[in-house]
């Protein structure tokens, strides 16, 4: 088996396996901050990759893309339920993001996940040379550093968490809490997105475990494991690039014109997930729409909101609920071909995405809690015209490093519609000095730097980043 010096571990492969399989060895990357974040760093990089190709049975045989190895290791259909779609899906990702929805428990789930961490851990020490550097993703593999470690002593393991780790009050309720945070520890660097998520990490490490800890180190099973925030971004100067070209200028043009020429478009660009927000801000749209405050004629708003772990019950209802509500609000407000709210539950490419940010006026994210939010990101990076206002929500990480983004309260609905509004009604010159500034931010912390300074803190050798060319 052919090894690799860098192997990373997310549990979803950059590409599913219907677009593998037939040949196509191109990236289509599936939607989701992970997969935008890893895709552009790892083009052009000899690494192997080990997740999921998203079916059940036999993990299938992928063709190397753009260089790097795709390993997929298989779940089966209990594997999907209790692991995925369980004890990730339903029991963490609902605890990680403030419990807007209920956690569930149940033993089974937790079963299934240890057995599924188990799998990618021997996964991986197939395929990482001796002295590799092993980079885990995120919470569907919490257990893999430790079990990693307990397999191969001899690599170098970094665990980054794309997600929001949650205050001990909240983590305290798992019951499996403990092994939890053990897996993570086995990881010579645990990476967060915030550094208020890396003083929560340490202190449930002492209150859990009695490990003596600071907000930097945690000294665990005679090692010590360095703990840190690393806020995750975009590859600005390719969305910048595609966003100037003169097609993706020209598409943005037309959408505007099909959009019936509105004075204001606003968008909004989410997966399908409770923690987006989507339910509030169509409540604020449609009370806005109700006072008068705004017209269909003269504003639309587009919501693109990609179906997301759909067989998950809590998934389902928010759909049926959003659904429900767009239908009502449009048949409220809109008139024969001039709909209130352009409704899409379609992926898209990378270049049509770009033309949607550009013909966005207002850009409204307002998730109730995320980790980091790239969709925002990745708005700023396309409005190379230095016009367009971003509504970014306080709780979406994105916000720490965004100050001029025009931030709200997501929970306050008077707060949202006056925060819409003053989007809407901003003086240009404003817009344009906000957008400036975050832009620059952007251009100096891409993806590329968020990379060299993880990699840099876990391989402190430094060979690893003269390889990737840091
Ligand atoms: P999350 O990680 O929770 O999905 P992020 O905003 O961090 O949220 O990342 C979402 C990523 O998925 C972005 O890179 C965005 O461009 C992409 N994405 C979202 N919706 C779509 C869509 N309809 N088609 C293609 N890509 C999408
Ligand atoms: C978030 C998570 C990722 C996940 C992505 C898409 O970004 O942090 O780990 O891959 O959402 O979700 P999915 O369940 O489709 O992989």
């Amino acid at each position: 088996m052919r090894q690799s010096s860098l192997v990373v571990v997310a549990n979803r492969l950059p590409i599913d396996d219907s677009v593998a399989l037939d040949g196509a060895c191109e990236w289509r990357r599936s939607p989701g901050g992970l997969v935008s974040a890893l895709h552009p760093l790892l083009r052009h990089t000899p690494a192997t990759w080990v997740g999921w190709a998203g079916g059940t049975g036999p993990a299938p045989a992928l063709p190397d893309v753009d260089g790097v190895r795709m390993q997929s290791v298989p779940l089966t259909t209990d594997d999907l339920r209790d692991h995925y779609e369980g004890f990730a899906n339903a029991t963490l990702w609902p605890i990680y993001h403030d419990a807007v929805e209920q956690p569930e428990h149940h033993r089974r789930w937790w079963d299934a996940y240890q057995r599924v961490n188990q799998r990618f851990a021997e996964a991986t020490a197939k395929v990482a040379e001796t002295g590799a550097v092993v980079w885990v993703q995120d919470y569907h593999l919490q257990l893999v550093p430790g079990l990693l470690r307990a397999l191969r002593p001899d690599l170098r393991i970094g665990f980054f968490l794309h997600v929001p780790f949650p205050p001990p009050e909240l983590f305290m309720q798992l019951p499996r809490r403990a092994e939890l945070l053990r897996g993570m520890l086995g990881a010579d660097l645990v990476g967060f997105q915030r550094a208020q998520a890396a003083h929560n990490f340490a202190q449930l490490a002492t209150k859990v475990l009695g490990l003596p800890a600071t907000d930097r180190r945690i000294a665990f099973d005679g090692r010590m494991v360095r703990i840190g925030a690393f806020p995750v971004s975009i590859d600005t100067a390719e969305m910048s690039a595609l966003a100037g070209r003169p097609e993706v200028v020209d598409r943005a043009r037309r959408l505007r014109h099909d959009l019936g020429s509105p004075d204001q478009v606003i968008l909004s660009v989410d997966r399908m997930d409770y923690t987006k927000g989507i339910e509030q801000r169509l409540k604020a749209y449609s009370e806005l729409l109700e006072g008068g405050h705004v017209k269909v004629r003269d504003t639309v708003l587009v919501q693109v909101a990609v179906p997301s772990r759909e067989r998950v019950g809590q998934y389902q209802i928010l759909r049926e609920r959003v659904e429900r509500e767009v239908g009502r609000i449009n048949g409220e407000f809109g008139r024969v071909g001039e709909p209130a709210i352009h409704y899409l539950t379609q992926p898209f490419d990378r270049a049509e995405l770009a033309a949607l940010y550009r013909v966005a006026d207002v850009m409204a994210v307002t998730p109730l809690r995320d980790g980091m939010n790239l969709v925002a990101k990745e708005y700023v990076a396309a409005r190379v015209d230095d016009a367009g206002a971003l509504l970014l929500s306080e709780f979406a990480g994105a916000a720490a490093e965004l100050p001029q983004a025009y931030l709200v309260n997501p929970h306050d609905l008077e707060g949202l519609k006056q925060a819409l509004l003053a989007a809407l009604r901003a003086e240009p010159a404003d817009v344009r000095a906000r957008m400036r500034a975050m832009r620059d931010h952007l251009r100096e912390h891409d993806i590329h730097a968020w990379a060299r300074s993880y990699l840099s803190a876990l391989d402190q050798s430094g060979s690893l980043l003269t390889r990737l060319g840091g």
